[in-house]
């Protein structure tokens, strides 16, 4: 199933400058990435849900300029420069310089907007590296006048991506998305994300995402933190081995429809992260009492009515469901009148699985 709807990647210049601009949503994995090594390498293979609401628009203008000393970069995020987004781009670009020399060649400008609230339980990071690598895979195509099949233009894209935040590599395709090496997923590799082709049954083809904002403070331990406490992790090896299983077992759920099977690998994935988590550091406990109680209701609820909806988690409090559309109007109704009141401010946000980047009108 290749859900990717942007065949026609034309470029825009004028007097030697480049812009374009591009809608690159976030992601939300099935199967956690969480320990990895060598060049954002994983040490084991994941598995996620494209989002469709949860996006960033990102419009880039390269301007050709004489100094060509180093990288020049400005990063606005609503309409505001942001200095610590812009350093954490600016030292990946300085590291990708000998692969992209011609990046010396602009001064960029990014101006960037979420359609969702930062710290909600979505990675902002996923979406704005996508978009960022999309950019810069269309200016490479530019500068060295090669033309990429489609095809090879967003694995490209997303071997970037996963140069900048791993999990952006997911991020370049619509559906279900897997990066990470696995005999299961044909064409998947370490080096970037692949759609996934391997058959799934219509329950699971467009699978809503509802996500509830326990808390919206800043997560205190790093992704590039929390990787790295996994390399002395006791447990580690042990992990990696179990998301391998967990990813075989859920990719037969995917094929047979069997909610159960899924419901049990995505809960299990998701505490097993907390658990590393909470196991690895002192300030990696995320979960508040709120999120237990989500998680039980959900639990009870999928128990004492049979409708088929589960939870995961990423690296914060805040909680995902993840249903069939058809079992949608019930999920919706149990989220406002049994699971809101635990959320911050009664938030939550509907989403559900989207078709990947999207091109836009500069
Ligand atoms: O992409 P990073 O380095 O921020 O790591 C993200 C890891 C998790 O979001 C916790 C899991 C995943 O696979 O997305």
């Amino acid at each position: 199933m290749n859900r990717q709807t942007n065949p026609d990647i034309t470029f825009s210049s004028s007097a030697g400058d480049f812009h374009t601009a591009w809608k690159a949503p976030s992601n939300i994995a099935l199967i956690k990435y969480w320990g990895k090594h060598g060049n954002q390498f994983p040490n084991n293979p994941s598995l996620s849900i494209t989002l469709n609401n949860a996006v960033t628009i990102t419009r880039f203008h390269a301007k050709k300029r004489e100094d060509k000393d180093g990288i020049s970069l400005k990063y606005f995020f609503d309409g505001e420069q942001n200095r610590a987004f812009e350093e954490r781009i600016f030292s990946r670009l300085n590291d990708l310089l000998s692969e992209l020399p011609f990046l010396k060649k602009y001064a960029i400008r990014a101006e960037s907007h979420n359609t969702f609230p930062y710290s909600a339980g979505v990675a902002s990071s996923a979406s704005s590296m996508a978009a960022i690598s999309l950019f810069i895979t269309e200016l490479e195509q530019a500068e060295t006048k090669s033309s990429y099949s489609e095809n090879e233009f967003y694995r490209r894209a997303s071997a970037l991506a996963r140069q900048f935040s791993g999990s952006a590599s997911r991020s370049l395709f619509g559906g279900w998305a897997a990066w990470g090496a696995s005999e299961a997923i044909p064409e998947s590799s370490d080096h970037h994300a692949v759609p996934l082709t391997t058959s799934v049954h219509s329950i699971f083809e467009n699978p809503g995402v509802a996500i509830l904002v326990v808390s919206s403070t800043p997560k205190k331990v790093s992704s590039t933190r929390g990787h790295r406490l996994m390399d002395s992790h006791p447990f580690a090896e042990a992990r990696y081995k179990q998301a391998r299983n967990n990813l075989l077992n859920l990719l037969e759920a995917l094929e047979t429809g069997n909610f159960g099977q899924f419901a049990q690998i995505a809960e299990n994935e998701a505490l097993t992260l907390h658990s590393l988590l909470m196991t690895s550091s002192s300030d990696g406990l995320l979960l508040k009492p709120e999120s237990l109680k989500i998680m039980e209701a959900i639990r009870n609820f999928r128990e004492s009515t049979g409708t088929p909806v589960c939870f995961t988690l990423d690296a914060g409090p805040n909680i995902l469901l993840i249903y069939p559309q058809e079992a949608k109007e019930k999920v919706v109704s149990f989220v406002q009148n049994s699971l809101i009141r635990f959320c911050e401010n009664e938030r939550w946000i509907d989403d559900c699985m989207g078709n990947g980047p999207e091109k836009l009108r500069y």
